[in-house]
C-alpha cells in the first residue's frame, strides 16, 4: 500500500493563516492577543518547546511573555506568577510548561490558572467542558492538532475503530474524548502499559494514535493493513552522527509501519508543528471571548 504522508507543517501553516486573519480583525478592534509561557527549571526539551512557542507568537504579531523561574523555584513562587498573570489584562492565555520540577504541585498550579486563560485546556473546568462537548472550553493543543490532521488527510473517523496508546492528561485522555465525541464518532479503546495483548488490540484499529513516549514502540505486526497512524511521540535517541548528538524519533517504527498504512505522520514534521498552531488558535479564542 502507498501510504499518504501527512505533512504537519503544511496543515499547521493553514491553521496559522486562518489565525492571521483573526489576529488582524482583533487588532483592528484594539485587542492584541497575548500569551504568557512559564518555564520552571531547565529541562532541555521544555526549553526548546517554550522558545518555539514564543517565537511563533512574535512571527504572528501576538503579544507574548516568557517567564523563566529557576530549577529550585518554590511552589509559592510559581503560584504567585500565575496569579499575577490571571490579573494581567494584556495576557489572554497562560501556559505553564510541563513537567515542572518535583517540588511544584502541578495539579494545584493548573487549578490556579483562570479557566478563561487556560489555553492548554488542563484546568478541571475545561476538562469537564471537553467531556460535556461544551464548545466554549479549551481543547488541549496536541489532541486538537491530531484531530485536525485526521480531518485534513480525509481520514474517516465516524464509525472507525480507534486505538489510543497512552492515557496521559495532555494527550491520551483528551484524544479519546475527541475521537468519541459527536465530531469524531469513533469507537475508542484506550490502551496503556498494563493492557493485555496490546498488539492484538492495536491490530483491530482503523486509526492508531501513539502517545506512549517510547521510541519505535508501534511495530508493523501491530498495525492492520490500511490503518491511519498518528505518531505523537517525540523521543530523543542518541546518535553520534547527528550534530546535536541525538535525533528525534516517534513512538512508531516508521520505516516498517509506513508501508502498511493508508496515512501516517512523520516525526519530526507531523504532530509537532500542529501543537503550536492549536496553541495560537486557543490564544485567539481566549482573546475573543474576553472581549465578548
Ligand atoms: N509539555 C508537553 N506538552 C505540553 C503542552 O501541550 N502544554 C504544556 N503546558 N506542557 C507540555
Amino acid at each position: 500500500m502507498m501510504s499518504k504522508i501527512i505533512d504537519g507543517k503544511v496543515v499547521a501553516k493553514k491553521v496559522l493563516a486562518e489565525c492571521g486573519q483573526e489576529i488582524e480583525s482583533l487588532k483592528a478592534a484594539g485587542v492584541t492577543p497575548g500569551l504568557a509561557v512559564v518555564l520552571v527549571g531547565n529541562d532541555p526539551a521544555s526549553m526548546v518547546y517554550v522558545a518555539s512557542k514564543v517565537r511563533k507568537c512574535a512571527e504572528l504579531g501576538l503579544h507574548s511573555r516568557k517567564i523563566e523561574l529557576p530549577e529550585d523555584a518554590t511552589h509559592q513562587e510559581v503560584l504567585d506568577v500565575v496569579l499575577a498573570l490571571n490579573a494581567d489584562t494584556s495576557i489572554h492565555g497562560i501556559l505553564v510548561q510541563s513537567p515542572p520540577p518535583p517540588q511544584i504541585d502541578e495539579g494545584a498550579i493548573v487549578r490556579a490558572i483562570d479557566p478563561a486563560k487556560d489555553v492548554d485546556g488542563f484546568h478541571p473546568e475545561n476538562v469537564a467542558k471537553l467531556a460535556l462537548e461544551d464548545a466554549s472550553g479549551f481543547v488541549p493543543c496536541t489532541p486538537a492538532g491530531c484531530m485536525r490532521l485526521l480531518k485534513d488527510a480525509g481520514v474517516e473517523t465516524s464509525g472507525a475503530e480507534a486505538v489510543v496508546i497512552g492515557r496521559s492528561m495532555i494527550v491520551g485522555k483528551p484524544m479519546a474524548l475527541l475521537l468519541m465525541s459527536k465530531e469524531g464518532n469513533a469507537t475508542v479503546t484506550v490502551a496503556h502499559s498494563r493492557t493485555k495483548d496490546l498488539a492484538a488490540v492495536c491490530r483491530r484499529a482503523d486509526i492508531i494514535v501513539a502517545a506512549i513516549g517510547m521510541p519505535g514502540f508501534v511495530t508493523a505486526d501491530m498495525v492492520k493493513e490500511g490503518a491511519a497512524v498518528i505518531d505523537v511521540g517525540i523521543n530523543r535517541v542518541e546518535d553520534s552522527s547527528a550534530k546535536r548528538g541525538y535525533r528525534l524519533v516517534g513512538d512508531v517504527a516508521y520505516d516498517e509501519v509506513a508501508p502498511k498504512c493508508s496515512a501516517i505522520t512523520p516525526v519530526p514534521g507531523g504532530v509537532g508543528p500542529m501543537t503550536i498552531a492549536m496553541l495560537i488558535s486557543n490564544t485567539i479564542k481566549a482573546a475573543k471571548q474576553s472581549h465578548e
